[in-house]
């Protein structure tokens, strides 16, 4: 019996105990709706997830902020101004020295700028980006001179700009016409140029006013040169040094690549820009001005005697002979310090019928 009793004693005494945790429960519960210190607390403690929830979404919000302000500054000043219209760095005629002892550690020297082949001014944003194609075979010597002279002179243009050498491997007869269509797409694989200039390797600019862009038309560069008395060749010379925009050259279907040996291809050109509809431009005289390095004409590139047939059927063929039909295969890509020398292997002249 006393056993029984004490039982009921304690069963009571929870009872009482339970009451007590009740009442506590409510008094709590009350305290929750009201904004209390520490009320604060039993609902952090209550709801230990939402707090984390609450503060994982404010560092998100902090995050995409952050975000925001370099989105901002990247946007921001960083970006240059575009070069001025006419640079301050031009000097007119100059006085063209070739040195025979010239080498090409001195031109490398002293354009140390230039990495691989390209430069753009450091401190303004350039009107055109320009890929200078240079066909070459043989010609060291004229090739460092012109380097020696074009490098300063496309910088003080302020032009961002880069060399190519189309050097054409093996002994077939020279093709200048088919190795400015290949430098045009192997240069369009590493940058989207602007502009092209088909430069000859034997021609130095005397005037730097002779600016290496590209106008709304075709334009012709070599107005005179030393070896002519500075006087257009014959009226309608496309050659020597001519600068063509992507869009005007893709709209002529490039250059013929049937034109082995010396002379006719920028005749050709002429009237395939002519066919379109477009018009030549040139600088003033007395700023296309060149001095031609002098030179025998090699072999391997002898007269093209048929240039005056092929001439004449221009009209029906450039639509299948040029940028379409460029057939080639690049023997390598050396990325010398003041050039891309770009070797090619651009076939064998066809058999004539
Ligand atoms: C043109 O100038 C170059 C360099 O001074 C010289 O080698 C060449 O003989 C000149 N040509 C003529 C025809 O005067
Ligand atoms: C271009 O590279 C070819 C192949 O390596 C070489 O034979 C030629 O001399 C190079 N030409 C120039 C101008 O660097």
């Amino acid at each position: 019996m006393a056993v029984f009793s004490s039982m009921l004693k304690i069963i009571r005494k929870g009872k009482c105990l339970f009451l007590l945790l009740l009442c506590l429960c409510v008094v709590a519960w009350i305290a929750t709706f009201s904004n209390d210190g520490p009320v604060k607390s039993v609902q952090e403690g209550s709801s230990p997830l939402d707090g984390q929830h609450a503060e994982g979404f404010h560092r998100l919000e902090l995050e995409s902020e952050m975000v925001q302000s370099i989105e901002e500054r990247v946007e921001e000043p960083p970006t240059k101004e575009s070069c001025p219209e006419n640079s301050p760095l031009l000097r007119g005629s100059l006085k063209l020295t070739f040195e025979p002892s010239l080498t090409l550690e001195q031109v490398e020297i002293e354009n140390a700028e230039v990495v691989e082949g390209q430069y753009k001014p450091s401190d303004c944003t350039a009107r055109q980006s320009v890929a200078i194609l240079i066909p070459h075979r043989n010609r060291e010597k004229h090739l460092l001179y012109l380097l020696y002279h074009l490098h300063p002179f496309l910088q003080r243009q302020q032009l961002h700009y880069a060399v190519y050498v189309i050097h054409q491997a093996g002994d077939a007869t020279f093709n200048r016409a088919k190795l400015l269509n290949v430098g045009y797409l192997e240069a369009l694989k590493d940058y989207n140029w602007d502009c092209f200039i088909f430069h000859d390797v034997d021609l130095v600019p005397e005037n730097d006013h002779n600016l290496y862009m590209c106008a709304k038309q075709p334009k012709h560069l070599v107005v005179g040169r030393n070896s002519t008395g500075y006087k257009l060749r014959y009226k309608g010379y496309f050659g020597g040094v001519s600068a063509m925009t992507k869009d005007q050259f893709h709209k002529v279907n490039g250059f013929p690549n049937s034109y082995w040996g010396w002379g006719g291809e920028d005749d050709d050109l002429r009237i395939r820009v002519q066919l379109q509809k477009m018009a030549i431009v040139r600088p003033p005289p007395e700023v296309a001005r060149y001095t031609m390095v002098f030179h025998n004409r090699d072999s391997g590139n002898q007269v093209n005697k048929d240039r005056m047939q092929l001439l004449r059927r221009t009209h029906q063929t450039w639509k299948n002979d040029g940028l379409n039909s460029c057939s080639y295969k690049v023997m390598s890509v050396h990325r010398a310090p003041l050039y891309i020398n770009v070797t090619v292997d651009i076939g064998q002249p066809e058999q004539a019928h």
